[in-house]
């Protein structure tokens, strides 16, 4: 066992989620992290309904708190002032109470809300509770389809390396170099202070990533505008197939609470999003994020190659690739799912997401192989994921090489897939 981790329990993972309670809503982690974030809350709500279901429900609700008037449900909400993180709410400068960033994150939400509205034990809370978030999940994802896709392409537009989720991929580093940077944060950086330097990202990413915070602030934070004028705009492969999965599943949450106005909307774009996939397949079969203002697409393969059967998106041809793929990676990482390609020149098993292995994309990943009936590798991923966990405990992200814990120490979303996966006693 890495030193300091302690063994963990089903109880010990309720105790976490406990502890980084604020009161409806739940911090990733009390130093690094001590505000709301977004698809980290709809991870966390999965982990509450396993013991606290009306807790679960709050988690969703305090989020959209947050939702501006055009839709988009911000990455983090700053519900109450806090030290220790940099960029706080004056960083941002946008105009929203409670206060928020001005960017967005992976879109789980839906996909949480129809699994606590379909495992409830309170259905008729459920159904009146899921009935209010309804309006609001489907003005978040419009936002995606409309303001994110102004020429309607199917492929919806990232905007920052963060609203990604998945902040340092070697995917944003040509994106990103594009960016001159006009500010120098070096020294208003707190990350370094909870988390070694050689987990985190380099001084250079974040001069460059708080130009683009510069950049959308200079123009208001007007959604259109930023969409088709920031110097960084990308379809991530990620956002994409999880946004495609969640529209799925608010489709099935419209029908089964009724309203079929919204289910045909939710439809349409479907529809639109299963045609563009096509757009994001790489010459060798594989998926990648594409750069929206050169046509690249990325030179790295990263986890999200397999989102696309989270998100139902592919043929059974194209899953057993998939699988073959899983299959090579596996031979070169011994826990799986490493966050870039172990073969990728740039990998990096300790630095954020170019190698380390997070347990909310492995769940996700797990889901996808199950769901195309590869549920031998669905289950070699949650062993893993169980093995993570217990050698180095609830950490943020783990080393594929040798399952050292790494980043952020009791970590939500490690704690909340640790319940709702059942990955320990
Ligand atoms: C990091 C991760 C992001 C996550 C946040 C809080 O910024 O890259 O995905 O939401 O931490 O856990």
């Amino acid at each position: 066992m890495t030193k300091d981790a302690t063994p963990v329990t089903r109880d010990g993972a309720r105790e976490i989620l406990k502890a980084n309670d604020r009161g409806g809503y739940t911090v990733p982690n009390a130093n690094v992290y001590p505000f709301q974030w977004n698809w980290d809350s709809a991870f966390v709500a999965l982990g509450f309904q396993t013991f606290d279901e009306p807790r679960a429900w709050s988690e969703l609700e305090t989020l959209f708190s947050g939702q501006w008037d055009d839709g988009m449900v911000p990455h983090i909400v700053f519900h109450r002032p806090a030290d220790g993180y940099y960029p706080g709410p004056a960083a941002w400068g946008t105009h929203h109470t409670p206060p928020t960033s001005g960017i967005s994150q992976p879109p789980v939400a839906a996909s949480a809300a129809l699994r606590l509205f379909r495992a409830a034990r309170d259905a008729q809370a459920a159904r009146q509770r899921a009935q209010k978030l309804l309006p609001k999940l489907l003005a978040w994802h419009r936002w995606w389809h409309e303001i994110r896709d102004p020429d309607r392409s199917g492929l919806v537009t990232c905007v920052h390396p963060w609203e990604s989720g998945r902040d340092n991929l070697p995917d944003w580093d040509a994106p990103l170099a594009a960016v001159t940077p006009t500010v120098d944060v070096s020294a208003l950086r707190k990350d370094l202070t909870h988390v070694g330097a050689a987990e985190r990202p380099t001084h250079d990413f974040y001069n460059r990533v708080m130009t683009l915070v510069e950049q959308a602030r200079a123009l208001g934070w007007n959604g259109a505008q930023i969409a088709r004028e920031s110097e960084f705009r990308v379809c991530d492969l990620g956002i994409q197939c999880i946004l495609l999965r969640a529209d799925r599943d608010l489709h099935d949450l419209a029908w089964a609470l009724e309203d079929a106005a919204a289910a045909t909307e939710v439809g349409h774009w479907i529809a639109r999003s299963d045609a563009a996939l096509t757009r994001l397949r790489a010459d060798d079969g594989s998926f990648r994020s594409l750069d929206l203002r050169t046509g690249k697409l990325a030179p790295a393969i990263t986890s999200a190659t397999f989102l696309p059967l989270y998100a139902r998106a592919v043929d059974q041809q194209t899953a057993s690739a998939l699988a073959e793929l899983f299959e090579r990676w596996a031979t070169k990482a011994r826990f799986a799912v490493p966050s870039t390609d172990p073969d990728f020149a740039g990998f990096d098993p300790q630095r954020y997401w170019r190698g380390p292995v997070w347990l909310v994309m492995n769940f996700m990943i797990a889901d996808g192989f199950a769901g195309y009936g590869f549920s031998e590798i669905a289950s070699r991923i949650r062993e893993g994921s169980a093995g993570l966990v217990r050698q180095s405990g609830l950490r943020e992200y783990f080393d594929p090489r040798n399952g050292d814990g790494l980043g952020g120490r009791d970590f939500s979303w490690s704690a909340a897939i640790v319940l709702c996966w059942d990955l320990v006693a």
